[in-house]
């Protein structure tokens, strides 16, 4: 069965076929990031103009020639992005009397790990952190997924943003940060961050506080170094994330370990989990997408669809920026 998949909730505008839920056939993403990039951030109406202009082109691109349903993203996210994509992908089954599938965003990221060629084995436990979530998630079954912890403030992502913004490193924070911290030797580190909640039992995360310790230590004369501070920063995000990912994963006997969402193209945090998971059963393994399938694209929302085909007719598909995990 090929899927069409279509998404917009952010600054993409993407499209893709899937095959049986596993094989991209093919997967073309426009981002309008550059743009943002010269205001440090997006800004929702004219990512929906750019997505406008760009969605009929990806379509052609992804040569949505043969496929047996449509599956859109419609949510959360932006309310001008989403629409396009929803209202695009609703014409398009009502025109070619196709089945239309919605798919949540937050569920699509996991789907990244179904399209590697090494489907994981279930029960999972999936860390999903991107710009608006970071989430501990255990998924018995495609349709058995339940929520365990997640950031009490700001995600993994907007701290990254937001810290980078203060640093002055630029647009998107994540991978600013990571470049940022490349050159710096661990060795001769002179600056210190906390790991919020590191030592706490729950599986929450908390990391508005790092914000301020940022802000307090870039603005003291002592270490006004950008760079150094960027590496602790991302030292300490994924010291917090990796602790409480095998925390779960051990507390629930998983058989693997998934990451997922924007974040996880972070190439320290891949390190470290692939360096930490041996302290798991030997039979637990982990997978870690590609970091073209982690950021926003519209595979994962199709691979969605196919493992669960929850069809609805077009009247009744909307889109809901604020949509819940579950
Ligand atoms: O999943 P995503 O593409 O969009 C959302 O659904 O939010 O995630 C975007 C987030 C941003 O906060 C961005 O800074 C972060 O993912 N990100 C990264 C990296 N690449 C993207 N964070 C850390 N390291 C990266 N390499
Ligand atoms: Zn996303």
């Amino acid at each position: 069965m090929r899927i069409l998949g279509i998404e917009t909730s952010c600054d993409e505008t993407a499209a893709a076929i899937v095959e049986d839920g596993t094989k991209i056939v093919s997967n073309v993403v426009a981002s309008s990031q550059a743009m943002h990039a010269k205001f440090g951030g997006i800004i929702p109406e004219q990512a929906a103009r750019e997505q406008l202009a760009s969605m009929i082109p990806v379509l052609k691109e992804a040569m949505i020639t043969d496929f047996d349903a449509i599956a859109v993203t419609i949510g959360p996210g932006l309310i001008g992005s989403l629409l396009v994509g929803v209202e695009t992908a609703k014409a398009l089954a009502l025109a070619w009397k196709k089945p239309l599938i919605p798919v949540n965003h937050l569920i699509g990221h996991i789907y990244a790990n179904w399209l590697t060629g090494t489907p994981p084995v279930l029960p999972a436990m999936v860390l999903l952190v991107s710009g608006g979530h970071s989430e501990l998630i255990l998924m018995r079954d495609h349709s058995n997924i339940k929520y365990l912890g997640g950031t009490r403030d700001d995600a993994a992502g907007e701290c990254f943003d937001k810290c980078a913004r203060l640093l002055d490193l630029g647009y998107p924070g994540g991978p600013a940060v990571e470049k940022a911290a490349e050159s710096v030797k661990r060795q001769a580190l002179s600056v210190k961050l906390p790991r919020p909640m590191i030592n706490e039992k729950n599986l929450d995360f908390s990391f508005s506080g790092l914000k301020t310790a940022v802000s307090s230590l870039y603005a003291s004369r002592l270490t006004p170094n950008s760079k150094e501070i960027a590496y602790e920063l991302q030292e300490a995000v994924t010291d917090v994330l990796v602790r409480k990912t095998l925390q779960a994963a051990e507390k629930y006997q998983v058989k693997s370990v998934l990451l997922a969402g924007g974040v996880a193209a972070n190439k320290r945090l891949r390190e470290k989990l692939q360096s930490t998971v041996y302290r798991l059963p030997t039979t637990v393994t982990l997978h870690v997408p590609p970091i073209q399938l982690c950021t926003d694209n519209a595979a994962y929302i199709a691979s969605a669809a196919y493992f669960n085909q929850k069809t609805a007719p077009w009247q009744q598909v909307d889109a809901n920026p604020a949509l819940d995990l579950i």
